[in-house]
C-alpha cells in the first residue's frame, strides 16, 4: 500500500460569552497587494491550521514565475536546478558543491539516515519532534533513542551526548522544534557540539528559522556557521515561501558530507516548477518580511487571547503554538473537527496539549470561537 508522509506522520505518531466580548484586533498590514488572493479553503472546507503552512502562500512574484514555468514543463530543468543551487550556495557563503536539493526537506533527512544511519548507528532525537527522521531511522535499521525534552522545551543536551554511540550516530536537532515551537539556545548547542565525539553527524533542521525572529538565544547555523564536517542544516520552501505543495527543501554540509548523503538522492529528485518559483521566492525578500510581520502579528494577537482566558501556550517561535488544555488532546481536537476547524495532530508524549498552525486573523477569530464552546472552556475565562 502507498504509504503518503501524512500517513507515515501519523502512524509514527500513534504510539463563547468572553470571545463575543472580547474584540479581536485585526492588524493594519501593510503592502498587501504583494499577496496574491489569498488562498484560505475550499468553500465550505475546513478551516486548516493543522499543518504549519504559510496561509498566504507564494508571493506574487512567486507565484507568477511558477505560471511562466508552465511552459516549458516538457524540458528537464537541468539549467535552472544550478542556477538555484548557485543562488543558494551565494545566500549562505558556501560552494555549490555544499548544497543538497530536496523533494522537499524531508528528503534532506532521509539523505542523513541513509547515509549515517544504521545497526548500531543510533539515531538520537528530542521527543517530542517532528516525526519524519525517526521513519527513516527505522527504514535504515537504527535504534531511536528519544529524549525527553527538558522542562522549558529545550533539547536535553547533555542526556543527548551520554546516548552517543561510539560507533556513530546522527542528532536530530529541531530548532525551532516542531510541535513544541521553542528554542534551545544557541550558545548550549555549541558546547554540546564542542563534545561530541567525531563519530556523531548533527542534522539541524532549520525549517521555522524565519520566524523565530531576534532572539538572543536563535542564531542559524548558516548564518553563524561552525568549522564542522559533520554539521547539516535543513531548510524548506515549504513554511515562509509558501510552496509546501510543490516539495522543495535545502540542506548545506561540508562537500565530503554533501558527496556522500546526495549519492542515495534520487538523481534529478526536483521538478522545474519548484526550482523557478524558489528562484523568484529567493529574490523576494519584500515578501518574507510582510509573511513574517503577519505571522508576528498572528502570534501576539493568540497569546491575548490565551491570556485572556487563563491559558498559558508555550512560548512561540514559529508559525504556530502548542497549548496545554488540561484535558485529553484527542477529544479537543475532535471538537474542533466538528466545527470545521483541524488543528494540529496528537503527540502522544503531551497528551493534553494542541498544536496550533497560525491562519488568517478570521481563520484564528473562528478558533476562539470554537475554542469557548468547548465544555471546560468558561472555567478558564476572564470576567
Ligand atoms: C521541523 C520540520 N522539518 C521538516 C519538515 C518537512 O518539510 P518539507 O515540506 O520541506 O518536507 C517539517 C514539516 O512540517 C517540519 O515541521
Amino acid at each position: 500500500m502507498h504509504l503518503s508522509r501524512r500517513n507515515f506522520l501519523r502512524s509514527v505518531s500513534v504510539g463563547a460569552a468572553a470571545a463575543t466580548s472580547m474584540r479581536l484586533l485585526l492588524p493594519a498590514w501593510s503592502s498587501a497587494t504583494v499577496f496574491e488572493p489569498v488562498r484560505r479553503r475550499e468553500p465550505g472546507g475546513p478551516i486548516h491550521l493543522d499543518n504549519n503552512e504559510n496561509v498566504y502562500g507564494p508571493s506574487a512574484k512567486t507565484a507568477a514565475a511558477i505560471r511562466a514555468a508552465l511552459g516549458s514543463v516538457n524540458r528537464y530543468p537541468f539549467q535552472e536546478y544550478d542556477a538555484l543551487v548557485e543562488q543558494i550556495a551565494n545566500l549562505h557563503s558556501v560552494k555549490p558543491e555544499q548544497v543538497m536539493l530536496g523533494c522537499g526537506s524531508t528528503e534532506i533527512l532521509r539523505l542523513a539516515a541513509a547515509a549515517f544511519l544504521g545497526p548500531g548507528k543510533p539515531l538520537i532525537q528530542p521527543s517530542p519532534t517532528f516525526e519524519a527522521m525517526e521513519h527513516y531511522a527505522r527504514s535504515a535499521g537504527a535504534e531511536v533513542v528519544s529524549v525527553p525534552l527538558t522542562l522549558t522545551f529545550a533539547h536535553d543536551l547533555d542526556t543527548m551526548l551520554a546516548r552517543t554511540a561510539a560507533s556513530g550516530t546522527l542528532v536530530y536537532i529541531c530548532n525551532p522544534n516542531n510541535p513544541t515551537a521553542s528554542l534551545t539556545p544557541r550558545k548550549d548547542i555549541d558546547t554540546f557540539i564542542g563534545k561530541l565525539p567525531d563519530t556523531t553527524y548533527v542534522l539541524i533542521d532549520e525549517a521555522y528559522h524565519h520566524y523565530a525572529g531576534k532572539s538572543a538565544m536563535y542564531a542559524s547555523f548558516l548564518d553563524r556557521p561552525v568549522d564542522n564536517p559533520r554539521i547539516i542544516v535543513s531548510r524548506t520552501f515549504s513554511k515562509i515561501y509558501g510552496l509546501a505543495g510543490l516539495r522543495l527543501g535545502y540542506g548545506i554540509a561540508a562537500t565530503t558530507t554533501a558527496k556522500q548523503m546526495n549519492s542515495y538522492a534520487t538523481l534529478d529528485n526536483v521538478n522545474g516548477v519548484v526550482v523557478r518559483g524558489a528562484i523568484a521566492a529567493l529574490d523576494d525578500a519584500a515578501s518574507v518580511t510582510e509573511f513574517i510581520k503577519r505571522n508576528e502579528d498572528v502570534r501576539q494577537e493568540f497569546f491575548n487571547q490565551a491570556m485572556a482566558r487563563m491559558l498559558k501556550p508555550i512560548d512561540s517561535h514559529t508559525n504556530f503554538v502548542m497549548m496545554n488544555t488540561h484535558h485529553p488532546a484527542e477529544q479537543v481536537i475532535e471538537h474542533f473537527r466538528k466545527n470545521n476547524v483541524l488543528i494540529g495532530r496528537r503527540f502522544p508524549a503531551m497528551d493534553s496539549y494542541i498544536r496550533v498552525s497560525f491562519g488568517t486573523p478570521g481563520d484564528m477569530a473562528a478558533f476562539w470561537r470554537v475554542w469557548d464552546l468547548l465544555p471546560f472552556a468558561k472555567s478558564h475565562m476572564q470576567h
